[in-house]
């Protein structure tokens, strides 16, 4: 028995539920569909339903992914699973958060820190996950990963800022290693377990 469980009368997609992915990004739609496809839901996206993405107007992850959320579960009448992410970095005082995808690429993030120190390069990935249900509840899981930009673009994988984020303690960056090693370690990786723990999926 899992003692994390949420009470008995929260309710939760169950096994066979059509799960609504609110993103555009195919880079994040992959990690997340990996993840929750083996566990029996039927996976649809927005590009599927023929639905475009709605403007992220939050000032904050949790805000903008339940405006995802929102947007795809009151089209469809689907539970929808939405993301909002992206990279603070400290000596740009948590910059540029949760304007990431507007900011310019990591080519930018590289010419903005290049007069840097190695060791004052620190930053963080933030993910923020919102699953609205057909009755129009939300609920949030938050995953976190530390670690630093690079003084160059190391790698080809993945996508976004992956070149130049190095998690900490690893030699590699993202973009150096395969879609399973990242997961492992990634913000969305630990947004996700924790949802997966909530669904009862994890063992
Ligand atoms: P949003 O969540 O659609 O606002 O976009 C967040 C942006 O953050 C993405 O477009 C990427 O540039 C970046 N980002 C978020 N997660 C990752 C990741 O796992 N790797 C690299 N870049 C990411």
């Amino acid at each position: 028995m899992n003692l994390n469980a949420p009470y008995l009368h929260e309710n939760r997609p169950q096994r066979g539920a059509t799960l609504l992915i609110a993103t555009h990004n195919t880079g994040k739609a992959r990690e997340i569909i990996n993840l929750l496809s083996p566990h029996g839901f039927v996976i649809r996206t927005l590009a599927e339903e023929g639905l475009p993405a709605p403007e992220e107007t939050g000032r904050t992850f949790e805000a903008n992914a339940e405006l995802k959320a929102q947007h795809g579960r009151s089209a469809t009448g689907y539970w929808t699973l939405a993301d909002d992410s992206g990279l603070e970095v400290l000596t740009l005082n948590g910059a540029p958060g949760v304007d990431t995808a507007h900011y310019g690429g990591w080519e930018k993030l590289l010419e903005e820190l290049r007069n840097t120190p190695e060791e004052q390069r620190q930053a963080r990935f933030v993910c923020a996950l919102a699953l609205q249900s057909p009755e129009e509840k939300t609920y949030f899981f938050r995953g976190l990963c530390k670690g630093s930009i690079t003084l160059q673009n190391h790698g080809d994988k993945g996508f976004g800022y992956d070149p130049v984020f190095r998690p900490e303690g690893h030699a590699l960056t993202f973009a150096e290693m395969s879609g399973e090693e990242k997961q492992k370690y990634s913000h969305r990786g630990a947004a996700l377990r924790a949802l997966a723990q909530w669904l009862e999926l994890a063992e």
